[in-house]
């Protein structure tokens, strides 16, 4: 069973996505860290993340840069947002993910075009969302915890152009897959938002 779990910055589909995983004993590939790890190699190589070449010069990243704790900063959170517009990088990045999707015995993903680009055959799609002043609460809530000093406004600010730019690029834009079950939880706890999206792949693989 392949779950495509898709939806904007901090709508909560990767917390979404690894209960999931967990749940129906599947692997879990979040691909956001990729476009992270492109984003992150071209501030490496000192180049800007709008060309398109040095945007695909950087697909070539070491995969230890996954691991890095950085690729979770909203610096490099804006810098995967800009390279993810080229197609090349987007064409680089296509085959690890589909040979994720594709694996025996299925897999979690969680994204922007999971169930529209990587996997439209996927079982189940999930289009996670929130409103974006829950959204930005909850992320200033996070970053504020592990000590980073920040406004409520901008981050705000940032979520709005990230949505636009993800939403707004002419490949594989940011949109729910028509067959997509939509779960906004804007209004649910963390724990609900998860029960929701299990009775929902129930629902949706017959699972019973
Ligand atoms: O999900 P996350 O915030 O880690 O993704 C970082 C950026 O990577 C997004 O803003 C989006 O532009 C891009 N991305 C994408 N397609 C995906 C996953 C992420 O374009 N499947």
């Amino acid at each position: 069973m392949i779950i495509a779990v898709d939806g904007p910055t901090a709508s909560g589909k990767g917390t979404i996505a690894r209960a999931l995983a967990a749940r129906f004993g599947l692997p879990h590939l979040d691909t956001g860290l990729l476009y992270r790890a492109v984003g992150r190699q071209v501030q490496l190589d000192g180049g800007n993340p709008d060309d398109p070449g040095a945007a695909l010069a950087a697909c070539d990243f070491p995969s230890s840069l996954l691991d890095e704790e950085i690729l979770r900063s909203e610096e490099v959170g804006g810098f995967a947002s800009r390279v993810s517009v080229h197609p090349a990088v987007r064409r680089a990045l296509y085959e690890r993910q589909r040979a994720f999707a594709t694996q025996t015995g299925g897999a979690v993903l969680d994204g922007r075009d999971i169930g529209t680009v990587i996997a439209p055959e996927a079982e189940v799609k999930l289009f996670v969302t929130a409103s974006v002043p829950e959204r930005a609460r909850r992320r200033w809530l996070e970053m504020t915890g592990r000590g980073i000093d920040v406004a409520l406004a901008e981050i705000e600010r940032d979520i709005a152009a990230r949505d636009a730019r993800d939403m707004g690029r002419k490949d594989a834009p940011l949109i729910a897959a028509p067959d997509a079950v939509l779960l906004d939880n804007t209004h649910l706890g963390r724990d609900e938002a998860i029960a929701a999206a299990i009775a929902a792949v129930r629902a949706r693989a017959d699972l019973g």
